[in-house]
């Protein structure tokens, strides 16, 4: 599985980390998702965490009404959480791990010791419709999992080959990378359609768009914060421009 096409979801939830930080509704969630669809983007993320520190419930309903490409629906495997995405019927949900005291998520879910309790949560997605996604760490047992939870995609959590390139540790970076590489490609052999995301920013989205199984990027921190210098759409034509430099060098 391979598309020539790199598809760029946005996540929009650090404008709602902004707009929460005074209270009221400015700066809107929902205009910068339209924003960034202008811009470019595929589709737009939005995380729903259990503590609502970013987006909240009503900005989920307001995406679902409003945009005019795929959401793609964040959320922690909770019986709160799947009633939402019954509810609102995004066109995608993503599986993640959530902790409380965690600032992001920092890592990819337990798909082997969580099994049993996964699966009423993908099996009741997949029976409404909605495109289940699991964000896993880049292990082959990972998405071997995720294959017999009947996930049709996997999101390979990118963030320790983002910070390996951030710390300057080549020979690290070159590992971590190594493990994104031989799972994307894993990923294909099971049939699994194969996303990536968390800590990518110019540079490494231009890495790794290089590899053909990866089929969409999703981006949030680093373009909300490029766009306080630059501008929403500016950042995100950037990065498109990056995504396509580095589909050109496609590693075969
Ligand atoms: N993909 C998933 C599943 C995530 O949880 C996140 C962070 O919310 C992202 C992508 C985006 O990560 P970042 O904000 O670091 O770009």
């Amino acid at each position: 599985m391979s598309a020539a096409h790199l598809r760029l979801g946005v996540n929009i939830d650090h404008v709602a980390t902004v707009r929460n930080a005074r209270g009221g509704g400015v700066p809107d969630p929902v205009r910068a998702a339209q924003m960034a669809i202008a811009a470019g983007a595929d589709g737009i993320t939005a995380h729903l965490r259990e503590d609502r520190r970013h987006i909240v419930d009503a900005d989920i309903v307001r995406l679902k009404e409003v945009i005019t490409k795929p959401l793609n629906f964040e959320m922690a495997s909770t019986a709160q959480m799947l009633d939402m995405a019954l509810q609102v019927r995004p066109h995608a949900a993503c599986l993640v791990p959530e902790k409380r005291t965690e600032r992001t998520t920092e890592g990819g879910l337990d798909v082997i010791g969580g099994f049993s309790y996964l699966a009423p949560f993908t099996d009741g997605l997949r029976r409404a419709g909605i495109r289940v996604s699991l964000f896993v760490e880049p292990s082959l047992e990972a998405l071997d999992a995720a294959l017999a939870l009947k996930a049709p995609v996997v999101e390979l959590h990118t963030g320790s080959w983002c910070h390996a390139v951030a710390s300057g540790d080549q020979t690290l970076a070159d590992q971590e990378f190594e493990r994104l590489r031989r799972a994307a490609e894993h990923a294909a052999r099971l049939g699994l359609e194969c996303h990536a995301g968390h800590g990518l920013d110019f540079v490494t989205a231009r890495q790794i768009a290089r590899l053909p199984q990866i089929v969409e990027l999703n981006i949030g921190h680093f373009l909300i914060g490029e766009a306080i210098f630059v501008g929403l759409t500016s950042a995100i034509q950037h990065m498109r421009a990056a995504m396509d430099e580095g589909r050109a060098q496609m590693m075969s």
